[in-house]
């Protein structure tokens, strides 16, 4: 039985504490484990979880203090996790074949050499990433620096992190996917990618959230497995964004909706004081219904007003870029099978399709067939053109996923820093990923 929207009020994750503090090194631990958790009002649906929960701890990192997570699994599947926007060694980045094995434990270590963002983490394990993050595998990580902090933004209960994901219940109120019997893959007729028909934000379904009027920040983190939004607030308002994928913007820009890809996040303040006490307001996706509601139940503080300057950061200029590349994301026959590739291959663990250099700044051509949520690991990115022409505002500052829309090339500047070694893009829908939309590249 699925509740009626917007009954179930929205529920914000834990925060993940420190188990130890050693000088500038702060150690955590996180067991992946089955757990049964009320998703829908009255029923019991298992998970696997972060510490059982669904989704996992949020992690509240601070750049220049490294993390250190120790994850057991306790799972009966081997695992491998990604911090999705995180800047780290590849032993670290959560690659697909690096698995946990049931009962086994890895660290994770994460410098946090990098300014403040909305970033998420979540299962990587290779041919299995869909159906994993499906049962619950995906929690947020939010990094503050001290350029973040210095801003007048909304804090504290008014800075709320908002995990959106579609999910299908089966009758027992268990996870519906179309796995196959045998074997990785998904049952035929969802090549395209699973779709489930409740949203949940935060685990909750059509949840509803309580706000004063005044300032809220949004971190809306895409975390569905194959959904596009667009997102909109009814009966209007703007979503002023602040922030894109790994970071502050320069500076605010609005927005009547936003298109958000898997993998992609906004942050973005809405200013509930412009709706009386007592108003509704729906966050809304365009292309199929309603997301969440808004419910501005008292007068709020006064909130001081967004600055003019976000943060400072480098604009790269085609100039800037050493290399110039193209990857083609396409449905290819390969051996009588339709598989989803790049450059018409499917992932081969074994090879790699670039080798950029550390330090340097690369122009890379991702074009496709398909709608498909382009993500490099490690690399952060500026939009450059979308077939030629000017980026979107929604493709505005440091990215590292971009949406490839159906025979569209975009162009990118990407920049390889931090760290050398085997690192990965892949499309984040996580049924295409797991059909072998993946491919490595080497940073020499
Ligand atoms: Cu969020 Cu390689 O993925
Ligand atoms: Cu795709």
């Amino acid at each position: 039985p699925l509740p009626e929207p917007f009954t179930v009020p929205l529920p914000i994750p834990a925060a993940a504490r420190p188990v130890r503090v050693e000088g500038d090194t702060d150690f955590y631990a996180l067991t992946q484990r089955v757990a049964d958790v009320e998703i829908l009002p009255g029923v019991r649906t298992q998970v696997w979880g972060y510490d059982g929960s669904f989704p996992g701890p949020t992690f509240h990192l601070r750049q220049g203090r490294r993390a250190v997570v120790e994850v057991r699994n306790s799972l009966p599947v081997p695992t491998s996790m990604h911090l999705h926007g995180g800047v780290m060694p590849p032993d670290s980045d959560g690659y697909p074949t690096d698995l946990v094995k049931p009962s086994g434990a890895k660290q994770y270590t994460y410098p946090m050499r990098q300014r403040a963002a909305t970033l998420w983490y979540h299962d990587h394990r290779m041919d299995y990433t869909a159906p994993q993050v499906w049962r619950g595998l995906a929690g947020m990580c939010l990094v503050s620096d001290a350029e973040e902090e210095n801003l007048p933004l909304p804090k504290e209960q008014y800075d709320v992190p908002l995990l959106l994901c579609d999910r299908a219940f089966d009758e027992d109120g268990s996870f519906l996917y179309p796995s196959l019997e045998s074997g990785p893959g998904v049952q035929p007729g969802y090549d395209n990618g699973v779709l489930g028909d409740v949203i949940l934000v935060n685990g909750a379904p059509w949840p509803v959230m309580d706000v004063d009027a005044t300032r809220y920040r949004l971190r809306l983190v895409n975390g569905s497995n194959a959904r596009r939004y667009e997102l909109a607030l009814e009966p209007g308002g703007q979503l002023t964004q602040i922030g894109s994928d790994v970071g502050l913007l320069d500076r605010p820009r609005t927005h009547e909706s936003l298109i958000i890809t898997p993998g992609e996040r906004f942050d973005v303040v809405v200013d509930f004081s412009q709706y009386p006490v007592g108003s509704e307001i729906t966050l809304t996706n365009r292309l199929d219904g309603p997301v969440m509601r808004f419910r501005v139940v008292r007068r709020g503080p006064s909130s001081d007003p967004l600055p003019e300057r976000l943060a400072s950061w480098e604009k790269l200029m085609p100039e800037s870029a050493v290399e110039t590349r193209t990857f083609d994301f396409r449905a290819t026959p390969h051996h009588g099978m339709r598989m989803w590739t790049i450059n018409g291959e499917p992932f081969n663990p074994d090879t790699s399709l670039a080798s950029p250099r550390l330090g340097t700044v690369e122009r890379w051509r991702l074009s496709s067939d398909f709608h498909h949520p382009v993500h490099l690991h490690l690399a952060h990115f500026q939009v450059l053109a979308r077939n030629g022409r000017a980026p979107e505002e929604r493709d505005a500052g440091w990215k590292d996923t971009v949406d490839v829309r159906p025979y569209e090339v975009v162009e990118v500047l990407a920049r390889f820093e931090g760290y050398r070694g085997r690192y990965m893009m892949h499309c984040h829908n996580l049924e295409h990923e797991d059909m072998a939309m993946m491919a490595n590249f080497d940073i020499s």
